[in-house]
C-alpha cells in the first residue's frame, strides 16, 4: 500500500526519492508523485500509472537540483486513480504525502468548509491536509500546528510534510501506519520501509505512534507532543541490498521461490538447540505451556494458509484446541477468549492492519500474544507480547511464498515443541521431525524448483482457462487453499480450493468438459479416496492433473491427464514440497500470460488498512 520517502541532505533529492519509490513499488500503488524544493513552495510533480510515467514527466520539468523532498506511491482508497488524487497535497502553506485513512475526514472538512477552505481532490488526505494548515495559521508554528492537528484525527496515518517557509526542514509523524527514520553522513531520510533505504544504511528508527520527527541535513531529532526529545532505539537490520533486488531472475516471485530451502534452512535451525526447538518467547515456556487452554490462530492471506497448516499439526502433534480465524473477522464476533489461551498471529510484512486489530482484540481481553513476522522491528512484532522471526529475508513480489513456507515451518517447530513439553512426543521423535524441517524438506524443495519443466508444461495448459479447481485431502487440502489463492491473484484465473470430498456436496454441478482441476495427492492415508474424487470429477469432463510424490505415482494408477511429482523426502511434511510446485504452477501461468507477476493489480504487498 502507499509508500513514503522523505530526504533531506548533500545529494541529489530527486536521484534518491525516485530510487526509492521504486524500491517501495513492490508495495502496490497506482499512482505517484513527488514534492521538490529547499525554500519556499516545493514543485509537485505527480501522475497516475507507473513510477515511469512520473520519471518521464520530471524529466520534461528539467528541475533545477533540490537537495529535500518528499515522495508518495499511491494505492488508491477514497476518490479514484487520477493525476488529482494523487500525493503530494498541497495547500498555501504546506505539502504533504500520506500513508492510512483518516477515518474522520468527512467530519474535519465540514469543519474546515465553515472556515472558509475548499478542497480539489477526492482524497481524505486532503482534510488532513487543510487541518494541519489550519492549525500553522493558527499557531505559526510547525510542531506545534502538527501536534495539534492530528490530535482531532481518528484513523491511521504516516505523513511527510514540507511547509512553504520552514527552509531545510521535513517533518513527519506517524499513527499505525508504517514509517522509518535513518540519518547518515549524506542526510536523513525517512521511509515508510527499509527496502527504500538499504542502499544508505542498515541501521534505522522506529518511532511511536504520535511522535514528531524533525529531519535536517545534520540530524533527526525525534518529539513528543510535550515538545520533549524522545530517542528510539536504534536497529540494525540485517538484510542487504542485493536481497532486494532480482538478482538475474525474470521476477522476484521466481527468485523468492527459489530462496524457499534456504529461507527453510535458516528459520528452522536458528530456534533448534540440540536438534529440539527452542525459544526465548515466554508464552512458550515449560509453565506457560502446560496452562495454555486453547490456541487462536489468525491471519490473513497467505499468512491465514498457513494458520490453517499450525492448527493441522498443533492439534494433531500437541493434541491443544486451535481456533482458527481471518483476522479481518476475529473482532467481527464476540470471540470465546479466555486468560489460559494464547494468540498467535502471523504477518510476512508485520503491518496488516487487520491483523494488528485482532492482535489488540486479544490483548485488550488479557490473552497472551505471540506473534509470527518476517519484517523485524515491525508494528506486530512491536505490539505482541512475544516474537518469533522468520528468517526468509526481503519479500518483494507480491504475491507471498516463501514467507509463507517458513511460516509452516515455524509453526510446525511450535507444534513439536508442545508435543515434547506435554509428552505427546520424546526429545527423539521430535529430532527425526526437525531433521526433516532442517535438511530433507529444504532439499526436497530443491528439487521441485530445479526439475521444474512439468510444472512449466502443466501451466501452459491452464493459463487459458477461466475456472480451475485445486482439490485435496488434510494438509494436501490445506495447501490446495494457498495453491488457488496464488493463482488468483497473479494469473487472474478464477479457482477454487475444495477439500475433495466436499466437492460432490455442490460445487461438482460447476465441473464440466475440459475444467482443469488441480488434484494434490501426497498424503498416502488419503491416497484411496483422492482416486475415487478424480474419477467424480474425470467422468463429468474434466481435466485433472495430479500432484503427487514419486511414491505414490508408483504405487498407484492416477486416472488423469497429467501427473506432476515430488519427491517425498520431507515425510509428513511433503505438503510443502507440492506448496512450492503450486507456486511455480501459478508463476509460470502468469509468466506465460505475459502479466506483471511481481505486482498484479489492485494488489498490495502490506494491507495498511482494514
Ligand atoms: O504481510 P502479511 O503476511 O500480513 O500479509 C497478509 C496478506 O495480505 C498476504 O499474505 C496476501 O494474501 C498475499 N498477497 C498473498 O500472496
Amino acid at each position: 500500500m502507499c509508500g513514503i520517502i522523505g530526504f533531506i541532505g548533500e545529494d541529489n533529492a530527486s536521484d534518491i526519492l525516485i530510487k526509492g519509490l521504486k524500491a517501495l513499488e513492490y508495495r502496490g500503488y497506482d499512482s505517484s508523485g513527488v514534492a521538490l524544493g529547499d525554500d519556499g513552495k516545493p514543485k509537485i510533480i505527480k501522475s497516475a500509472g507507473r513510477i515511469s510515467v512520473l520519471e518521464e514527466k520530471l524529466a520534461s520539468a528539467s528541475l533545477p537540483v533540490f537537495h529535500r523532498g518528499i515522495a508518495h506511491t499511491r494505492w488508491a482508497t477514497h476518490g479514484g486513480v487520477s493525476d488529482l488524487n494523487s500525493h503530494p497535497h498541497s495547500s498555501d502553506s504546506l505539502s504533504l504525502v500520506h500513508n492510512g485513512i483518516i477515518e474522520n475526514y468527512y467530519e474535519l472538512e465540514s469543519m474546515l468548509r465553515s472556515e472558509g477552505y475548499t478542497f480539489s481532490s477526492e482524497t481524505d488526505t486532503e482534510a488532513a491536509l487543510m487541518l494541519i494548515d489550519y492549525e500553522y495559521r493558527r499557531l505559526h508554528d510547525p510542531e506545534k500546528a502538527i501536534f495539534k492537528a492530528i490530535s482531532g484525527i481518528r484513523g491511521s496515518f504516516a505523513f511527510a510534510i514540507i511547509f512553504n517557509d520552514v527552509k531545510e526542514k521535513i517533518y513527519a509523524v506517524r499513527r499505525q501506519s508504517p514509517l522509518i527514520a535513518a540519518h547518515t553522513n549524506k542526510g536523513s531520510f525517512i521511509a515508510s520501509d527499509v527496502t527504500a533505504l538499504l542502499p544508505y544504511t542498515k541501521d534505522i528508527y522506529r518511532p511511536e505512534d504520535d511522535v514528531l520527527i524533525i529531519l535536517s541535513k545534520d540530524k533527526t531529532e525525534f518529539k513528543n507532543k510535550n515538545g520533549d526529545a524522545v530517542y528510539p532505539i536504534s536497529e540494525h537490520v540485517d538484510w542487504n541490498e542485493e536481497e532486494a533486488q532480482k538478482g538475474g531472475f525474470p521476477h522476484f516471485m521466481l527468485k523468492e521461490i527459489s530462496e524457499i530451502p534456504d529461507s527453510v534452512r535458516k528459520t528452522v535451525s536458528s530456534y533448534l538447540a540440540d536438534g529440539i526447538p527452542y525459544f526465548d518467547a515466554a508464552s512458550l515456556k515449560e509453565d506457560n505451556v502446560l496452562n495454555i487452554g486453547r490456541i487462536h490462530v489468525s491471519a490473513c492471506g497467505t499468512a491465514m494458509h498457513a494458520g490453517l497448516i499450525g492448527k493441522r499439526l498443533i492439534e494433531e502433534l500437541a493434541h491443544i484446541p486451535v481456533n482458527i480465524e481471518t483476522a479481518s473477522e476475529f473482532r467481527c464476533r464476540s470471540q470465546i477468549l479466555d486468560k489460559r489461551d494464547l494468540m498467535i498471529v502471523l504477518s510476512q510484512s508485520g503491518e496488516t492492519a487487520d491483523t494488528l486489530s485482532s492482535l489488540a482484540y486479544a490483548k485488550e481481553r488479557g490473552v497472551n500474544t505471540l506473534a509470527i513476522v518476517n519484517v523485524f522491528g515491525s508494528s506486530i512484532a512491536r505490539s505482541a507480547d512475544d516474537v518469533i522471526y522468520t528468517k526468509a529475508g526481503p519479500e518483494i513480489a507480491v504475491a507471498s511464498t516463501k514467507a509463507y513456507t517458513v511460516q509452516c515451518a515455524v509453526l510446525a517447530l511450535i507444534a513439536l515443541h508442545l508435543a515434547r513439553i506435554k509428552k505427546r512426543m520424546t526429545a527423539d521423535e521430535v529430532r527425526t521431525h526437525t531433521i526433516l524441517l532442517s535438511s530433507s524438506l529444504p532439499s526436497a524443495i530443491e528439487k521441485v524448483i530445479s526439475e521444474s519443466d512439468g510444472i512449466k508444461d502443466a501451466a501452459n495448459d491452464i493459463c487459458n482457462a477461466e475456472h480451475l479447481f485445486f482439490i485435496g485431502r488434510g494438509s494436501d487440502s490445506d495447501v490446495c487453499a494457498e495453491g488457488s489463492l496464488k493463482l488468483k491473484e497473479i494469473s487472474y484465473i478464477h479457482s477454487e480450493a475444495y477439500p475433495a470430498g466436499e466437492l460432490k456436496h455442490g460445487t461438482i454441478s460447476l465441473i464440466s468438459d475440459g475444467i482443469p482441476v488441480i488434484a494434490c495427492a501426497c498424503n498416502e492415508d488419503t491416497c484411496d479416496k483422492m482416486i475415487s474424487s478424480i474419477r467424480e470429477v474425470r467422468s463429468r469432463g474434466a481435466r485433472v492433473t495430479v500432484l503427487t510424490t514419486n511414491k505414490l505415482a508408483k504405487s498407484h494408477a492416477f486416472p488423469c491427464d497429467r501427473i506432476i511429482t515430488v519427491d517425498d523426502e520431507g515425510g509428513p511434511y511433503t505438503f510443502l514440497t507440492a506448496a512450492s510446485a503450486m507456486q511455480l504452477l501459478a508463476y509460470h501461468a502468469s509468466a506465460k500470460k505475459g502479466l506483471d507477476v511481481d505486482k498484479p493489480r489492485n494488489l498490495a504487498k502490506s494491507v495498511t488498512v482494514e
